[in-house]
């Protein structure tokens, strides 16, 4: 992998280099107001609190030095176009595995080693279960109302509950294959359709938009039982992977993500929530502006058909995810979830079918393309397990080891946020042998984890098979012992594993055994450059394509 995938960024930034940033204006404002209203608000807390004699000492996990009152905020907002990369600068500085920055008066842990994290994630649990609230987890969640961003533990356990045992059931998941392998065989049909006419470009494909649209009509077909918005554009020809609402939709979640746990000044001053001061608020809007437009006619219309169902004594089997959580009753017969957790709980399935399996499969296929051996290996694999008479499918999964290899060496080295969603601490308790007061942010490092030198020897360096073991068990994706993050570890963990590592595998097995993959025509090396705001490629991953198997294959029924 290319060294400039972590560039180099200073804990303390160099004033030429603040001064040219976009964010000067914006930060001096900030930092002037804040250290202004704090100080004032300090010396007034000084005043009033009673001299405690016995100070508690508490052994917090190193950290930069901070300011009063305001702690690290400054260096936040400096560092505010890539706060990941700085965090993780801090930690590299100090040679740390876990570290605290202070922001406001909240303590945020930075962890970085696996034991550490599974200190956090696993023994203490129970501690580490609830997540902080932010301005913009409780707008995704129409008030905290959704599994994954909930800070209310019954609100969590209602949610859960529903999801793994109706949503994503094993039987909901054989039950929902069919409208799976519609799509598997939309890609190739689209990627082979796509290659006729752009001939001109030496047969280029846009991988990124090929990958996130699969996603996303998986996804949409899963939950809404149809992979277009509008009614009557149901299913174009094979040219189409996706329309003007498609792209707005994607577009949204890929923004919510990078926006859900994204150090929100007013996350840590609550009385400033309105001023808006760095952007966040109008951004977290813009999305559920989006989402209510594209989602809220899908759901209000099911909604009123279920409730006449209802009514009438007619109701039907669940055709879809969406049927299953409006159809939902309790004892008395009356709906089990409120219009907002419907909305809630859709928002949430579609960001996680989209983000991760796409920005892995896109990662996976630049840093192969970089490696013939390694696409060599992968292609063969495919020969060997499934040939070139049929096209690979979810059944052929558990086989394809090589290749879940480089997917899980993708998630390893190129995870899609540099954190895992945060926990709060419920107690004061001891990770590490330092103390973590209550009401700390803990934060789980993915890049700390999956770059950890101690861990993974040549860190940097693209490698499956150091995934591989030498009795041939069979590979999987989910990573427990958190060497690095895929889907998370305990109760908090992913319920999405089955359905993750179907959308990722698919995607990747289906691109990699009906085309080769090259660099487009004139490029030495594909850029592993990544994006100076999130972990995602800088720029769109472009490669040639030629397919690889007969002409008959790629003319699938739909
Ligand atoms: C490759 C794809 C996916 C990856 C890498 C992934 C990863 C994760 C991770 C890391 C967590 C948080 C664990 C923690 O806080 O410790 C999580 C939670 C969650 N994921 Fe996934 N996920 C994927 C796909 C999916 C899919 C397909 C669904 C459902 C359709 C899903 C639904 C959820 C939900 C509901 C939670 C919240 C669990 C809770 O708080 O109890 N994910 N996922």
């Amino acid at each position: 992998m290319s060294p400039q995938t972590l560039p180099s960024f200073t804990t303390s930034t160099p004033l030429s280099q603040t001064l040219s940033s976009p964010y000067i204006s914006v930060a001096l404002t900030m930092v002037t107001f804040l250290s202004t209203t704090l100080m004032m608000l300090l010396l007034l807390h000084h005043k009033r609190a009673a001299p405690s004699k016995e100070r508690k000492i508490l052994l917090l996990p190193p950290g930069p030095a901070t300011l009063p009152f305001i702690g690290n905020m400054h260096q936040l907002i400096w560092n505010k176009s890539s706060v990941l990369r700085w965090i993780h600068r801090v930690l590299t500085d100090m040679g740390a595995d876990v570290i605290t920055l202070k922001l406001g008066s909240v303590h945020v842990i930075v962890v970085a080693s696996p034991e550490i994290a599974r200190e956090v994630l696993r023994k203490n649990e129970p501690v580490f279960f609830s997540r902080p609230p932010t301005f913009a987890s409780n707008l995704f969640s129409y008030g905290y109302k959704s599994t994954s961003l909930t800070v209310v533990e019954a609100q969590w356990r209602k949610m859960k509950r529903v999801l793994t045992s109706e949503v994503l059931s094993p039987a909901m998941e054989f039950q929902l294959h069919g409208r799976r392998v519609l799509e598997a065989d939309h890609l190739v049909r689209y990627v082979h359709g796509q290659l006729k006419t752009t001939t001109q470009d030496g047969g280029c494909i846009d991988v990124r938009h090929v990958a996130r649209h699969y996603c996303g009509n998986v996804i949409r077909r899963l939950v809404f039982g149809r992979r277009r918005f509008v009614d009557g554009r149901e299913y174009s020809p094979a040219m189409s992977v996706a329309g003007a609402d498609e792209q707005e939709h994607v577009d949204a979640l890929f923004t919510l993500v990078n926006y859900v746990y994204s150090f929100c000044v007013s996350d840590y001053y609550p009385g400033l929530v309105g001023l808006d001061l760095d952007g966040h608020e109008k951004v977290a809007r813009g999305v559920m502006r989006t989402l209510d437009r594209l989602h809220g006619p899908v759901i209000d219309q099911r909604v009123r058909e279920w409730s006449r169902r209802r009514e009438e004594g007619n109701k039907r089997g669940a055709a879809d995810i969406l049927d299953v959580l409006v159809a939902l009753e309790d004892a008395d017969g009356q709906p089990v979830l409120s219009l907002d957790e419907i909305k809630a709980q859709t928002v949430e399935l579609m960001f996680g079918s989209v983000v991760y399996p796409s920005n892995t499969v896109e990662w996976a296929l630049a840093e192969m393309v970089n490696k013939p051996e390694v696409m060599r290996k992968a292609t063969d694999e495919l020969d060997a397990v499934v040939g070139r008479e049929r096209l690979v499918q979810e059944s052929d999964i558990s086989k394809l080891n090589y290749l879940k290899s480089c997917i899980r060496e993708a998630f390893r080295l190129h995870p899609y946020h540099g954190i895992n969603a945060p926990r709060v601490a419920a107690e004061d308790v001891t990770i590490a042998g330092y103390t973590i007061p209550k009401d700390s942010h803990v934060i789980v490092s993915r890049i700390g984890l999956g770059k950890n030198p101690k861990v993974w020897p040549e860190p940097l360096e693209f490698r499956p098979e150091r995934h591989l073991v030498d009795d041939g068990a069979v590979v999987v994706l989910a990573e427990p012992d958190l060497r690095f993050v895929t889907f998370g570890t305990g109760r908090r963990g992913c319920p999405g594993v089955s359905l993750g590592t179907s959308f990722t595998m698919v995607l990747f097995a289906r691109l990699l055994q009906g085309f080769s993959w090259a660099k487009a025509p004139g490029v030495d090396a594909v850029s592993l450059q990544e994006s100076p705001t999130s972990l995602a490629l800088a720029a769109p991953l472009v490669l040639q394509a030629k397919p690889r198997l007969a002409a008959h294959l790629y003319v699938v029924e739909s």
